[in-house]
Parts: C-alpha cells; sequence; structure tokens
C-alpha cells in the first residue's frame, strides 16, 4: 500500500520540512514554502533500492577519464560550456519565460545532429508542429533530430532506449512528471524526482543531457536551484538589457570556469553568436558627456568595453539618494566615501545614481576608477578626455590599484580605436605605449577631467 505523507518543500532551495513556516529554515529565504502530498511506492527519492555492493578502489589505480567534447559550432555556447560540450554530461538550461531556451535548444540540436549524433527532443510544452515550426524558423530541420510529445517520465525513459538517442533534450523539467509520486508537475518533489532519474539513466548510459528550466521570479513553479546540485553544470539564460541581446553564463560547471559569458543576438531566424561584445556595450554618441566613462572590464578570458554612467543632483528633501544598477550595491557608498574624504568632493547633499550600460553585472574591481570618474564628472559638469578609457581598483587611501590582465585589456581598447587606457601607475608603466599612469585618484581626476581647482585653491567645488 502506498503511503501518503504531506511535506512542506522550499521551491528556492529544495529544503523538507514536516511543518509550514513563514520562512525556510534551511536557506532563510521568506514565503518560499509550499504543501505537497506525496504518494510514493519508494522510500527514496530517487525511486532506488538496490543495495548493490561497491567496493572502495585506491585513488592511483583508477583510470583518468578525459572526457571527449563535442563542439557544436555555436562558438559562444561552445566557451560558455567550457570549449565544447562533455560527452555524458548533463546540463540545465534555466531563464525566464520567452528568454529563448527552446530557440537555442532546437538549434543546438540541430549542430549535434550535423556531427552525428541523435538527438532525442522531449516536449511537454509545445506540440511537434511548434517545435517543428521554429525549427524550420532557425534552419534546424535535421533527419537526426526526433521530437517526442511527452509529460511523463515513464514515456521519455522508454523513448531514449527505443531511439538509441547520444542526446537528449527535456522542454521543459516543469512540464514533466512521474505517476509515481502523486503531486502535480512542477512541483519541488516532481523536478526533483523526474531531474535524478534522468541523470541516473543519462550517466548509466552516457548520454548528454539538456535539462530545460523555467525560473520565476515570483516562485510559483520549483526554480531549477532546487536542481542545481544534481547536474553538471548550469547555464542562465539572461536579457541584455535591452530585448535583442541574450546573455548566457555557466553559475555552476563541473568541467570548465564558471566565469565565461556568452553573447547571442536574437534575430528573424533564431540565435546568432556576436563575438565582436565589446561593441555593443558601448554607445560612441554617449562620448563627451560629463558623467559619462568607458572601462574594460574583464568577462572570464575576454575583455568588454563597458559603459558607466552616473547623475549626481542636489538633494531636494530627506537623505541623499544612492541608486546603482549593474554593480555591487555596497560597492558605491564605499567609493563615494573615498571621492569624499581623499578628494574632496562633497557628496553629502547630492543624490548619487550609477548605472552600467548593457546589463552586464562588473564584479571586476577595475571598474572603480570609472565610477569615481564618472560621479567626479558629473558632479564637476566636466568631461572625461575623448579617446580615454579607464580601468583601475581604488583603494580606501583614494590609490590607484593594478589590475589583471591589463596588456589584453589594452589590447582591446586600441582594437577598438581608443586612444588611451588610463590606470595605475604600475601598470602603465609596465606597458608603455597607449596608456597613462597615475598614483592616486586626485591626480587621475585632474589628468582626466580637464578640471581645475577652484580660484580659492581648495577643495573640488
Ligand atoms: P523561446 O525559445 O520560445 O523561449 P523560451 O523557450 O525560453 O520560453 O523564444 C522566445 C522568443 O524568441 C519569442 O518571443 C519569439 C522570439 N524568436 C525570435 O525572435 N526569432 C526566432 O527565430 C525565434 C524562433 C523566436
Ligand atoms: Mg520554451
Amino acid at each position: 500500500m502506498a503511503k501518503k505523507k504531506t511535506i512542506f518543500f522550499c521551491s528556492e532551495c529544495g529544503g523538507e520540512s514536516s511543518g509550514w513556516s513563514g520562512r525556510c529554515p534551511h536557506c532563510g529565504t521568506w514565503n518560499t514554502m509550499v504543501e505537497e502530498t506525496i504518494e510514493s511506492r519508494f522510500s527514496s527519492p530517487s525511486g532506488s533500492r538496490s543495495g548493490k555492493a561497491a567496493s572502495p578502489v585506491p585513488l592511483d589505480g583508477i583510470p583518468l577519464s578525459t572526457g571527449e567534447r563535442i563542439t557544436c559550432g555555436m562558438e559562444e555556447f561552445d566557451r560558455v560550456m567550457g570549449g565544447g560540450i562533455l560527452r555524458g554530461s548533463v546540463n540545465l538550461v534555466g531563464g525566464e519565460p520567452g528568454i529563448g531556451k527552446s530557440t537555442l535548444m532546437i538549434q543546438i540540436s540541430a549542430r549535434l545532429a550535423d556531427r552525428g549524433e541523435r538527438v532525442l527532443y522531449a516536449t511537454g510544452e509545445e506540440s511537434p508542429g511548434q517545435v517543428a515550426g521554429r525549427a524550420n524558423r532557425t534552419g534546424s530541420v535535421r533527419k537526426g533530430v526526433e521530437v517526442l510529445a511527452a509529460t511523463e517520465l515513464e514515456t521519455v525513459l522508454p523513448g531514449m532506449k527505443r531511439t538509441g538517442c547520444s542526446v537528449l533534450v527535456v522542454d521543459s523539467i516543469q512540464t514533466l512528471f512521474s505517476v509515481e509520486l502523486s503531486s502535480a508537475p512542477g512541483s519541488v518533489s516532481q523536478v526533483r524526482h523526474c531531474t535524478s532519474r534522468l541523470v541516473r539513466v543519462c550517466k548509466e548510459q552516457g548520454i548528454t543531457a539538456f535539462i530545460v528550466g523555467h525560473v520565476t521570479k515570483s516562485g510559483a513553479m520549483a526554480g531549477p536551484k532546487v536542481l542545481e546540485h544534481l547536474v553538471d553544470s548550469v547555464i542562465y539564460f539572461e536579457d541584455g538589457g535591452d530585448r535583442v541581446y541574450r546573455l548566457v553564463r555557466a553559475v555552476k560547471n563541473r568541467f570548465g570556469s564558471t566565469n565565461e559569458l556568452g553573447v547571442f543576438e536574437m534575430t528573424s531566424t533564431g540565435l546568432r553568436s556576436v563575438s565582436e561584445v565589446s561593441g555593443y556595450f558601448l554607445r560612441r554618441e554617449d562620448a563627451g558627456r560629463p558623467g559619462t566613462v568607458i572601462t574594460v572590464v574583464m568577462e572570464g578570458t575576454r575583455p568588454f568595453l563597458v559603459e558607466v554612467q552616473a547623475l549626481t543632483s542636489t538633494t531636494r528633501y530627506g537623505y541623499p539618494q544612492r541608486s546603482v544598477n549593474g554593480l555591487d550595491q555596497r560597492r558605491l557608498p564605499m567609493l563615494l566615501a573615498v571621492l569624499e574624504k581623499r578628494c574632496g568632493m562633497d557628496l553629502g547633499n547630492q543624490d548619487v545614481y550609477v548605472n552600467v550600460a548593457g546589463g552586464v553585472n562588473l564584479a571586476d574591481r577595475g571598474a572603480d576608477m570609472a565610477v569615481c570618474l564618472a560621479v567626479a564628472s558629473s558632479r564637476l559638469d566636466k568631461p572625461v578626455r575623448r579617446g580615454v578609457v579607464v580601468c583601475a581598483e581604488v583603494g580606501l587611501g583614494g590609490e590607484l590599484r593594478p589590475v589583471t590582465r591589463f596588456d589584453s585589456r589594452l589590447k582591446e581598447v586600441l582594437g577598438l580605436g581608443f586612444e588611451t587606457l588610463a590606470g595605475a601607475a604600475d601598470d602603465a608603466g609596465s606597458v608603455g605605449g597607449g596608456t597613462e599612469g597615475y598614483g592616486n585618484l586626485i591626480d587621475s581626476m585632474e589628468g582626466l577631467l580637464s578640471g581645475k581647482k577652484d580660484e580659492k585653491g581648495g577643495d573640488w567645488l
């Protein structure tokens, strides 16, 4: 007789609890606990009861698995995956509805089929006709791709066996359910159960799998977050700030780096890799406007030029506002404090808004100098000299600190037609041509903003 149980799951972290609480006892998020009735014939969530004896092997006696990588030919995707898709890996592709996950999957399926793979595209979300329509539109119709319309795990598993596929796409995990559980499709227990079954089968048979999962802000559906620990890599698809560009990044990758960023453009015939990325984050017509500064940051192994904008305006009432977009929220107050204390800039009665164009998130400390200069430039109403890109970390003493990979940043800057990369004195000194080095922030403001101290010989403003 099957046992019935009521359990509360956190839709954010997947943590279980026997009673409801407003706050998840595991991850501390509010309002994410959802009730689920579970009726399972199996005691373990993966449905496995086998207790096969496995004997330990000495570490030096295990043959190394080098792992074959399949390059699908979409450069940006291959790069994010760590130089190709590892055969036998299970990958989760997450993103908001409508961002282009199904489009990416059908295009990759076609490219893998071109390389001799047998692809099974299991769709629970759309009819085979809709999938075929999208494949047609993106030029992805191939013999080697088979479409299976299924929402039951118990249909997908035999389908895999029958087609003898080497690549499996599940679109999406939230529409898949197992008859072994009584909870609704998309619930935490279903999503977890189906994924772990799929992972097990794929690992046993060496099948490469892509599992599509929707991310919703409201947490109405179990997010891919609860699956992250089950899979080899997690790839997130994001909107690049405007409606055309799509950013793809790996937030987890057992077989490669997680800092690579892939850029795609959504066209009328599907997604296209954008390799000339720097240009896209720049709007050259803004150059020469006070408050606009261009910096160069590293995303993985690639330098990107991005525009940092700042606006300062007198506070009308209450506390001064500090608003940041695309930058660590805690970094701005620190940089503003440096500007006040080390550069004598009065920002106490100023609202400060900082915005990074293009939807990139500047985790790179090399952007500090640009943020400071942008704020100073707006406050003093003096533009930064034309043709200059800046890049350095700012220390609490107002000193400029060197950044990593200065030469590859410089190469990108000069390659895009800018004249100078201004940074910390040590960097510029060691590299030479096309660089300008400053020891501290206030010197760089004098050198780059063409702003003079006021007549009284005092501080800025
Ligand atoms: P889709 O892949 O269905 O998104 P998801 O699977 O993540 O929900 O694609 C969504 C959007 O992409 C849709 O609004 C239409 C657009 N699109 C194009 O602009 N060009 C195309 O060639 C295709 C196939 C879709
Ligand atoms: Mg879809």
